[in-house]
């Protein structure tokens, strides 16, 4: 696993964007993104779409699958995730909309809705390059603690510390979904590399959990120690829980001049 440490928040937004068009370079135009939501990829999302205006960085024949969506929450509602990848990720990427794809949260499609996202994913190639945040209980997408570090997408229940935390978006935690669908442990880790970024110390023990391990369900992001391109981009405060810390710096700053970003 590639650990990667900024000095700032800011930095990691840069940083995460420039090991994304890294990886994108080498890779044909229509590549396959894996996008997620939260506050955490927000920065990175923000540079991509300067580089991409830059003309650095062209998504324009690129597809995008988001990771998850609440159920129950009607596509155009500003807190669905369908509208949020739309107005944080696709429009400042200028992506093309018919290629974005996020899960059917929708009740009366639940039962077949994880499968055909499973589809989908395979029929465009598979993910190329999956961004991730990560809970501050160690959740990737809404994979929550003791999810199947095997499982596929499907219907989830929200663990009470997640509505906690993201009911900062709605008005009161009464209307935070208490389910929604998510692409699997399994489904992320078959993505062909994975750029995870987070910020602040009350990501600190999650970040330590994932890098430092256990691999164990109980954390769930854990299980990308298992996986051969995973790079985790996080600012001082999210890395202050791991104890190899300076460790992590000295070998990113001695990798050759041509793989290096300089953070
Ligand atoms: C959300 C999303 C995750 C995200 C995480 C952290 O609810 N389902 O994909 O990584 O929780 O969110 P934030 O970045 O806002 O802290």
């Amino acid at each position: 696993m590639e650990v990667i440490i900024c000095p700032t928040p800011a930095r990691v937004g840069e940083i995460g964007a420039a090991k994304i068009a890294q990886i994108a370079a080498g890779l044909r135009s229509d590549l396959v993104l894996g996008v997620a939501t939260g506050s955490s990829p927000l920065a990175t999302y923000a540079e991509l779409a300067r580089l991409v205006d830059a003309g650095a960085l062209d998504v324009s024949n690129a597809s995008a699958f988001a990771l998850d969506e609440y159920v129950g929450i009607p596509v155009d509602h500003p807190l669905s995730y369908h509208d949020t990848i739309r107005r944080t990720v696709a429009e400042p990427l200028h992506m093309d909309l018919a290629r974005v794809h996020v899960p059917d949260g929708s009740v009366e499609h639940l039962s077949t809705a994880g499968q055909r996202y499973e589809d989908a994913i395979r029929a465009a190639g598979g993910v190329d390059i999956q961004i991730l945040g990560i809970g501050t209980n160690g959740h990737v997408g809404f994979n929550e603690p003791t999810s199947s570090l095997a499982s596929r997408t499907r219907m989830k229940t929200l663990a009470p510390s997640t509505r906690a935390d993201n009911a900062r978006f709605f008005s009161s935690i009464d209307e935070v979904p208490h389910h929604c669908i998510t692409q699997g442990l399994g489904t992320i880790m078959d993505a062909r590399s994975v750029v995870l970024v987070a910020t602040g110390a009350s990501k600190a023990q999650a970040i330590a959990a994932v890098v430092e391990g256990p691999v164990t369900a109980m954390w769930p992001g854990s299980i990308l120690q298992m996986h051969p391109h995973a790079t985790i981009v996080v600012d001082e405060d999210a890395a202050s829980a791991l104890s190899l810390k300076d460790y992590y710096k000295k070998v990113y700053a001695d990798l050759p001049d041509w793989q290096r970003l300089d953070v």
